[in-house]
């Protein structure tokens, strides 16, 4: 009966029932789209602190798309002790319910989401604000995203020389290894420190989780003239001045990263109480069809916080995915 059981899906159902990257990024430029118009619901995510260090935050990430009838929340948790640990950084559990009744109809694993939906919503800038001629991409930090990253990055503008730099020797080896055998990477190279990885890059991201003592800021100057710049982490290592000066400087919700702006003091993000208001939003971009053709000159900063949006339309089709193979576990309430 329906509001008696939901479908559980675990992290190996969630991989089986993800869709291909076409698709991923087609939902998360519906998901930015929606955000822009209207049509998601999406009040900005509350942030839990639990200590100051080492930092660990929670997050939830509720979203509702009147098109579609789509409602669901993540609990999401980033623990940036925890990779010394041999644990991710990154956690999440999503919950999606039935927009009529509001009884839950899934709880799925949000990790892979997480990662995938990140590196989509980086996708709709990609596709569309990388300059035309990408010589070098370079990605700080070789964690989970940077992988999720690089399929992204294979899809969009196939053909790059990567540099990557991770502080972990083992990590950064590893990543290295696996980059080389992707389709779309014409080479890659181990970068000795940020700065030389970072340097005349076209299209770069940072994708670390702590800053460590004698790393560069990533000023404009370091980066190619063109260069799309994407900070995966916020204000951790790209400072206010390079969006300042950055000849666009988008983020994916305008309410969701004033609210957090606003709160920098009390969450111990000093620097981002200083970051400008942005030129405009990725779904404003996308609603305006701005394409590699029409971007502007110059540096481009596109930070995407993370999005309930984001999480929600990619959830919902791994559920949809679920149900029609018959894949998860169907638990009572
Ligand atoms: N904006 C979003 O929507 C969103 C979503 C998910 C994750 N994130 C953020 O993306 C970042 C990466 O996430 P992940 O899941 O890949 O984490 P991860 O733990 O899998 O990988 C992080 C990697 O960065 C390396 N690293 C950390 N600090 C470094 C430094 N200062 N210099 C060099 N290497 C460094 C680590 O060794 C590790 O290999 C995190 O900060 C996370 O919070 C953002």
């Amino acid at each position: 009966m329906a509001g008696s059981t939901i479908l559980y899906l675990t992290k190996a159902d969630v991989l089986e029932c993800l869709p291909p990257v076409e698709r991923r990024l087609e939902l998360a430029d519906y998901a930015m789209a929606s955000l822009a118009n209207g049509n998601c619901l999406m009040p900005p995510k509350p942030e839990l602190m639990t200590r100051v260090e080492p930092e660990g935050a929670f997050h939830a990430l509720p979203a509702f798309f009147r098109d579609r009838d789509i409602a669901g929340c993540k609990w999401s948790c980033t623990f940036a002790a925890n990779p010394p640990r041999g644990l991710p950084s990154v956690s999440a559990l999503i919950i999606l319910s039935d927009p009529d009744t509001g009884f839950p109809l899934c709880v799925m694993d949000g990790t892979l989401v997480t990662a995938h939906r990140t590196a989509a919503v980086s996708g709709v800038s990609i596709k569309r604000m990388a300059p035309r001629r990408v010589g070098k991409v370079a990605i700080w930090g070789a964690g989970f995203q940077a992988r999720t990253h690089l399929e992204v990055l294979c899809a969009t503008i196939p053909g790059f020389p990567l540099w990557v730099y991770d502080s972990d020797a083992a990590r950064l080896e590893d990543y290295a290894a696996w980059a080389g055998e992707q389709a779309g990477v014409s080479e890659v190279h181990k970068g000795g420190s940020v700065a030389e990885t970072l340097q005349g890059a076209d299209v770069a991201i940072t994708a670390t989780t702590v800053h460590n003592p004698g790393d560069p800021y990533v000023v404009p100057g370091m980066l190619g003239t063109d260069c799309l710049l994407l900070p995966l982490e916020w204000n951790l290592q790209v400072p206010a001045s390079t969006a300042k000066e950055a000849s666009l400087f988008l983020v994916d919700d305008r309410a969701e990263f004033t609210y957090y702006r606003d709160q920098a003091d009390r969450l111990a993000m000093v620097a981002f109480k200083d970051y400008p208001d942005p030129h405009e939003t990725i779904g404003e971009a996308v609603a305006r069809c701005l394409s590699r053709e029409t971007r502007p000159d110059g540096l481009i900063v596109s930070c995407a916080l993370g999005t309930g949006a984001a999480d929600v339309s990619a959830a919902s089709e791994v559920y949809q995915n679920a149900r029609k193979r018959a894949v998860g576990t169907t638990l009572a309430l």
